[in-house]
C-alpha cells in the first residue's frame, strides 16, 4: 500500500433535486497531482468543498495524516493543512497581500491587538518562498488574476499545507502564466505536498499529473495512472463514448455582408483594426490571451468607446452603437466571464441598471418568459445543461452549466451576428463538440458568427477564416489551406518579437 495523505470514503452529498456525491471514495498522495475530471456538474468543486470544510457531507469519511477527521470550516481546513484554491478567485480585494494570506487568521497579542510585524514578516517570508514579484503590503485588487491566484498559493507556505486544491486553476492565465503556474506545482510536489487539479483541459491534465480521477454523475468511474491511460480511455470513462470528429465546419455558402469595421482604435488596447464577416461565415479571432480580442469586440457591441473608426451594418454606415442599439439591430456578444453573467442572474430583475451592459442582460432573463422558455428547454438538452429545473437559481450550477446558460440565453436572442468570447472554456470535451455543432448550425442557417478562442484547435475547427490578433493589432488573415497551426504560431509569435525589438 502506497502512503496516503488523505482519504475519503463513502461521501455522500445531495442538494434539494441532485444527487452531487454519490458514495465518493477516492485518495490523495503525499508528493502526487491527482487529476479530478468530469463533465459539467460532475460533483468535482462540490467533493472538493466537502475537503475545505465549505460544504458538511451527508455521509461518509474523511480520513487525514491516518485520522478520521471533521472539517468544520473553510479556516479549520487551512489550519489542518488543507487549502483550496478556488474556481473563481475568493480574495478581498481591498485588503492587503498579508491580511489576505492570513484572512481569518491575523496574528494577535493576548489582548486582541494585530501583530502587524509578525503579519508582514510571515507573509513575505511565504511570498519569497514562491518567488512572487510583489510583496506583502500591495492591495489584492491591484494584481492580476495570475498574481492574485499566487497569493492563494501562498498560503500554502504560510499554513503548511498538507494538500492543496486546483478548481479549474488556468482558465484566465496567459500560456507564460500558466507556465509559472505549472512551476509553482511541480515545487509544491517535490515538497511531497498533495495535490488535488480539476481541469477540462485534457492537455494539462495529461502533461502535469500522476494519476486520473474520473466522477460522473456524483460517482466514481475509476482511477488509473496517468502514464498507462489516454485521452480515448478518459473520454470513455467520463462521457460513455468516445469522440471521433471533435470539429465541425459551417458548409462555406456565404451570403451579403453583416458587419465591417474600418481602422477601429483604443489608445493602449488595440489600432487600425479592420475586418468583415458574412453572414454564414464563421471568422475566427486567434491570439494569446491578452492580445486585445476581447476589448474589440467589446467595443464593436458599444460596452467600450472607441477612439477612432468606422462601423457597416449591412452595407450601410452607422455610429458606433451602445449595447441596446446593438442588440436592437441583431447583434449578440456572449462574453467570457460568466461570473459576471452569473451576479446578474441571481439578481435578476431590473435591479443592475447602475450598470447598463449587464442590466440589459437581465432584460432578456429567459427565466421570466414562457414564451421562450421553449426555446431554452430545446438548448438545455442541445447543450445538456443539468438543472433541477428553470427555477433553480443559476448561482446554484456547477460553472460549466452557468456558461453554458449564457450562450443559450442569447442564442435564444434570435441575433444576426453572434459573437462568442472563449465560448468553451471551463466546458466539458462532451458539450464541447456540442457547441462546436451549434455553431456550424447557426452559420449554416444564415448568421454571421466571429468566435474568439485561445485554443488554436478550436479555432481553426470552426471558422472558415482565422484573423491573428497580438498586441492590439491584426496581424495576418488566414484561409483555406494556409489554415494551419504552424502559420498561427508563426504569425503571432513573430509579431511579438518584432514589437519587443
Ligand atoms: N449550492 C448548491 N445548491 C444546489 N445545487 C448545487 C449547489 N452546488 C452544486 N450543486 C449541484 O451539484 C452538482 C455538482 O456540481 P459541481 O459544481 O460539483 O460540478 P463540477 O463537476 O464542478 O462541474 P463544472 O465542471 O461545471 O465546474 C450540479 O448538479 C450542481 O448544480
Ligand atoms: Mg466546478
Amino acid at each position: 500500500m502506497k502512503e496516503v495523505v488523505l482519504q475519503v470514503e463513502g461521501i455522500t452529498k445531495t442538494f434539494p433535486g441532485v444527487k452531487a456525491l454519490d458514495s465518493v471514495s477516492f485518495d490523495i498522495r503525499p508528493g502526487e497531482v491527482h487529476a479530478l475530471v468530469g463533465e459539467n456538474g460532475a460533483g468535482k468543486s462540490t467533493l472538493m468543498k466537502v475537503l475545505a470544510g465549505l460544504y458538511k457531507p451527508d455521509g461518509g469519511k474523511i480520513v487525514y495524516r491516518g485520522a478520521p477527521t471533521q472539517v468544520a470550516g473553510p479556516l479549520d481546513a487551512r489550519r489542518k493543512g488543507i487549502l483550496l484554491i478556488h474556481q473563481e478567485l475568493s480574495l478581498s480585494p481591498e485588503l492587503s497581500v498579508a491580511e489576505n494570506i492570513y484572512l481569518g487568521a491575523w496574528p494577535t497579542n493576548r489582548f486582541g491587538v494585530l501583530k502587524k510585524r509578525e503579519l508582514r514578516r510571515n507573509a513575505s517570508a511565504a511570498l519569497e518562498a514562491l518567488g512572487c514579484g510583489f510583496g506583502p503590503d500591495v492591495r489584492v485588487g491591484t494584481l492580476s488574476v495570475a498574481m492574485q491566484q499566487m497569493v492563494e498559493i501562498a498560503r500554502a507556505e504560510a499554513f503548511s499545507a498538507n494538500v492543496v486544491i486546483f478548481d479549474e486553476p488556468t482558465a484566465s492565465l496567459t500560456d507564460t502564466e500558466k507556465d509559472q503556474l505549472f512551476h509553482t506545482i511541480r515545487g509544491l510536489k517535490a515538497r511531497g505536498v498533495g495535490i488535488v487539479y480539476i481541469s477540462h483541459k485534457m492537455d494539462e491534465i495529461f502533461d502535469i499529473t500522476d494519476r486520473i480521477t474520473v466522477l460522473r454523475d456524483g460517482q466514481v468511474q475509476g482511477t488509473v495512472d496517468t502514464a498507462e491511460t489516454n485521452l480515448n480511455q478518459v473520454t470513455r470513462m467520463m462521457i460513455g463514448r468516445t469522440l471521433d470528429a471533435y470539429f465541425v465546419k459551417a458548409k462555406p455558402e456565404f451570403g451579403a455582408e453583416v458587419l465591417r469595421v474600418e481602422g477601429l482604435a483604443k489608445q493602449g488596447l488595440f489600432r487600425d483594426v479592420s475586418f468583415t464577416v458574412r453572414e454564414g461565415e464563421v471568422l475566427g479571432l486567434y491570439g494569446l490571451v491578452g492580445a486585445g480580442r476581447s476589448e474589440v469586440v467589446e467595443t464593436v457591441f458599444g460596452v467600450r468607446q472607441a477612439d477612432a473608426g468606422k462601423l457597416f451594418w449591412k452595407g450601410g454606415k452607422i455610429d458606433l452603437p451602445t449595447p441596446r442599439q446593438s442588440i436592437d439591430m441583431g447583434m449578440a456578444l456572449v462574453p467570457e466571464s460568466r461570473k459576471e453573467q452569473g451576479l446578474v442572474l441571481i439578481m435578476g430583475g431590473r435591479e443592475n441598471t447602475s450598470l447598463p451592459h449587464l442590466s440589459l442582460f437581465s432584460d432578456l432573463s429567459v427565466m421570466n418568459r414562457t414564451k421562450e422558455l421553449a426555446t431554452f428547454e430545446k438548448y438545455r438538452s442541445a447543450l445538456s445543461i443539468k438543472t433541477t429545473g428553470p427555477d433553480q437559481a443559476v448561482s446554484q450550477l456547477s460553472g460549466g452549466n452557468q456558461q453554458k446558460f449564457v450562450l443559450a440565453k442569447w442564442l435564444c436572442a434570435d441575433p444576426k451576428l453572434i459573437i462568442l468570447d472563449e465560448p468553451t472554456r471551463g466546458i466539458d470535451i462532451g458539450s464541447k463538440s456540442a457547441i462546436h455543432e451549434l455553431i456550424a448550425d447557426l452559420a449554416e442557417r444564415g448568421l454571421a458568427v466571429i468566435v474568439i478562442s485561445s485554443e488554436m484547435p478550436e479555432v481553426l475547427g470552426v471558422s472558415h477564416r482565422v484573423l491573428t490578433m497580438s498586441e492590439g493589432a491584426v496581424v495576418t488573415e488566414f484561409k483555406g489551406d494556409a489554415m494551419t497551426e504552424e502559420n498561427l504560431i508563426d504569425a503571432v509569435s513573430r509579431h511579438r518579437d518584432e514589437a519587443a525589438a
